[in-house]
């Protein structure tokens, strides 16, 4: 018996990976987080799968029900919402399966953050305005943020900053970056990126927690920063240039003389 943990990437049933519905099918008991993983995933289990929506468990409760298939020899299908790397609460099921020697493997998924940036059709990284993004969340009742980790430290750098769980403290968010940023940086929330009810509201960081707080977004959506949100004008990466000499393309593009392809 083995318990598959499953990124079921951010919404959209088709956004799950080939190798996380293979898994989910080859499994009698699925266990999933009810309030953000579609409901449309779950028509990938087998024909008379136990489907357990953990949303109102305790980890107790979920530990009890890895434990009954585990004693029935039933692998388990265990899906979390976007990848498993980021929120999840993978850590302390691992750490309780170490114990009860379940084995378990792992399958990434799509994250919430890129469905959102494609949502938003930007790339998060630009030459010469951003070359790092940083994932980060405001303090909730589940977690309190550790003390080098708050906002303001993250946003001397100027990177990209994609804000989770914090769409209900918008107006906070958009008040400690502002020094740092300015109010014309570009800015945007992502709401419920790949559902049908998808939102995304483009603005500048001295108007986008109004522009939230009038469309009466909760919950589920992003919270983007950075100067690489509206980046009009920047240098083009030397990837792609003709005269970047690289292993694949020694002497350049393709094109020019001893060019290859990328
Ligand atoms: C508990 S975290 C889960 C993150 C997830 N493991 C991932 O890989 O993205 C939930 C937060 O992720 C963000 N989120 C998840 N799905 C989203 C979506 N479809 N669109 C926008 N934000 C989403 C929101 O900030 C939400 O509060």
């Amino acid at each position: 018996m083995t318990v598959h943990f499953i990124g079921a990437g951010p919404g959209a049933a088709d956004l799950i990976t080939v190798r996380g519905r293979d898994r989910l099918a080859a499994c009698p008991v699925c266990l999933y987080a009810g309030s953000i993983v579609a409901p449309e995933i779950l028509s990938w289990c087998p024909e008379g799968a136990r489907i357990v929506d953990t949303a109102p468990l305790s980890l107790d409760a979920i530990m009890a029900e890895i434990e009954a298939a585990d004693a029935a020899g039933h692998d388990v299908a265990r899906l979390h919402s976007g990848d498993l790397s980021i929120w999840s609460a993978l850590a302390e099921q691992l750490r309780r399966l170490e114990r009860l020697g379940i084995p378990y493997t792992l399958t990434p998924g799509v994250p919430a953050f890129a469905a959102a940036a494609a949502a938003l059709k930007r790339e998060l990284t630009v030459p010469g305005l951003a070359q790092s993004v940083v994932l980060t969340r405001t303090s909730g009742r589940a977690s309190a943020m550790p003390e080098r980790e708050r906002l303001s430290a993250f946003a001397a750098t100027g990177a990209t900053l994609a804000v989770h769980l914090s769409i209900h403290v918008i107006e906070q968010v958009a008040r400690e970056l502002l020094p740092f940023y300015g109010p014309e940086c570009p800015a945007a929330v992502v709401f419920r990126a790949s559902w049908p009810d998808e939102t995304v509201i483009c603005s500048r960081l001295d108007r986008i927690a109004q522009l939230a707080v009038d469309a009466r977004l909760e919950r589920t959506a992003l919270i983007f920063v950075g100067p690489a949100l509206d980046a009009a004008q920047f240098r083009e990466s030397a990837l792609y240039a003709p005269d970047y000499d690289r292993r694949f393309r020694p002497g350049g593009a393709v094109g020019q003389a001893g060019g290859g392809e990328a």
